[in-house]
């Protein structure tokens, strides 16, 4: 029998470029990239669809009953995301389904919902999972769980660049002022906040580029012995 292939967790604030990392990482060692924050932004997106709003536990909680959303990882490493048959992957990226996402996602029943689904995608091993609560909520036994970081500053201005490649319009002060927001949001809600698990290893990526990062989460992994 082949043993389980190793999993990532890689966790941290909005900006702070666990994206594209952990794509690229995953791409390089050949494992399954899982962007837990766009099945967050899915969900949102279906509820907004449906006229429903973070206030109205009893509607969402049918939503999760009935909502056909899947993540499919493409070759490419891109995830591609469906709701009931529709692809939204671009859709979900707009600042407004961000905060009302970060918004659904302080529901203890979307997020049992959302762990539940994400420890199925990484039930046979063999991903790169990133989010806010991989590392101490949904993969807690994963191989390597890796922290990223940034100041608020730094992120605002990468996520500012990455909006305007996306076409959306956007002003500087209100990026900083949104990821302060949302980092407030997501470090302190009740149910499983934004925080590094006790054997994370911490990564300031501040000053680095994203080939450095990768290169450096490469080499923990080769430290411990994960390279394919
Ligand atoms: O990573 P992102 O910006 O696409 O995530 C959108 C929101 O989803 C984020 O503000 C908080 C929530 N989220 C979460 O609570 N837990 C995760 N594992 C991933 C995302």
């Amino acid at each position: 029998m082949t043993p389980r292939r190793p999993c990532l967790a890689i966790d941290g604030p909005v900006g702070s470029g666990k994206s594209t990392v952990a794509r690229l990482v995953a791409h390089r060692l050949g494992f399954t990239y899982v962007d837990s924050g766009a099945m967050y932004r899915a969900l949102a997106w279906a509820a907004r669809a449906r006229g429903i709003g973070p206030a109205d536990p009893e509607r969402v909680s049918q939503l999760l009953n009935s909502v056909d959303l899947r993540l499919e990882p493409q070759p490419d490493g891109v995830n591609r995301v469906m709701v009931s048959g529709r692809d939204i992957t671009q859709e979900i990226r707009s600042p407004e389904i961000g905060q009302l996402a970060s918004e659904f996602s302080e529901m203890p029943a979307v997020r049992e919902w959302m762990v539940a689904l994400q420890q199925d995608m990484a039930r046979d091993g063999g991903v790169v999972m990133e989010g806010r609560d991989i590392q101490t909520v949904v993969l807690p036994d994963a191989e390597i769980k890796i922290f990223l970081t940034a100041s608020a500053e730094e992120r605002a201005r990468r996520r500012w660049i990455e909006l305007r490649e996306r076409g959306f319009e956007a002003d500087c002060d209100e990026v900083l002022a949104e990821i302060q927001a949302r980092d407030h949001r997501d470090s302190n809600r009740a149910h499983s906040p934004l925080r590094p698990a006790d054997d994370a290893v911490h990564l300031d990526t501040g000053g680095m580029d994203i080939e450095q990062v990768v290169q450096r989460v490469l080499e923990i992994a080769g430290e411990r012995n994960l390279r394919p």
